[in-house]
């Protein structure tokens, strides 16, 4: 049974990431998304609530379940059982920082591979950053979202204008 892990902070998951997840699970027999719960990093969305959007956007998906991890993420791949990572490649931008997880990964942890999927070219621009500026300044993010998600971007937005962060 191959296992794959597909790590990410997805905050929040677009139609990117689940082009490579709905591709990931064609080709494995079972998908971990690692949602990172990083307190380092200051997320729009909860890791519960990032956790909960993926669920939902891959419940037609049998052989994808969600997980939040916390620490290394060769530990959570070990953890699991996993036999390799996969990670999404946009452009060649993508590729230094890639390359570089991915040696540090097999060295801390020989034997953790990592499988790169070049994303669909419909959204090789496309990332979780971008689409949280646009909706900052109200901007239409429905076609890098599912339309649930898209929602609860804007619903976080308004709220946090309301609240004057
Ligand atoms: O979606 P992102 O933010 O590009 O995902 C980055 C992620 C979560 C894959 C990476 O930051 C990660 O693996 N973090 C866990 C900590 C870790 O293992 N760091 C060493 C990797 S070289």
């Amino acid at each position: 049974m191959a296992v794959a892990v597909y790590p990410g902070s997805f905050d929040p998951v677009t139609l990117g990431h689940y082009d490579i997840i709905e591709r990931s699970a064609k080709i494995m027999d079972r998908v971990i998304i690692g949602v990172l719960n990083n307190n380092s990093k200051t997320p729009l969305f909860s890791a519960e609530e990032r956790v909960n959007m993926l669920k939902s956007v891959t419940a037609g998906l049998p052989n994808v379940e969600i997980q939040s991890f916390e620490g290394l993420l060769v530990d959570f791949v070990k953890k699991n059982h996993a036999d390799v990572i996969i990670r999404g490649l946009r452009a060649i931008t993508d590729f230094e920082y890639e390359l570089q997880m991915s040696q540090t990964n097999r060295v801390i942890a020989p034997g953790v591979d990592t499988l790169f999927l070049t994303t669909n070219l419909k959204y090789s621009y496309l990332s979780s950053s971008i689409v949280k500026e646009i909706a900052m300044y109200q901007g239409d993010i429905s076609m890098f979202l599912h339309p649930e998600i898209a929602r609860k971007v804007e619903e976080k937005m308004a709220a946090r204008k309301k609240s004057g962060e």
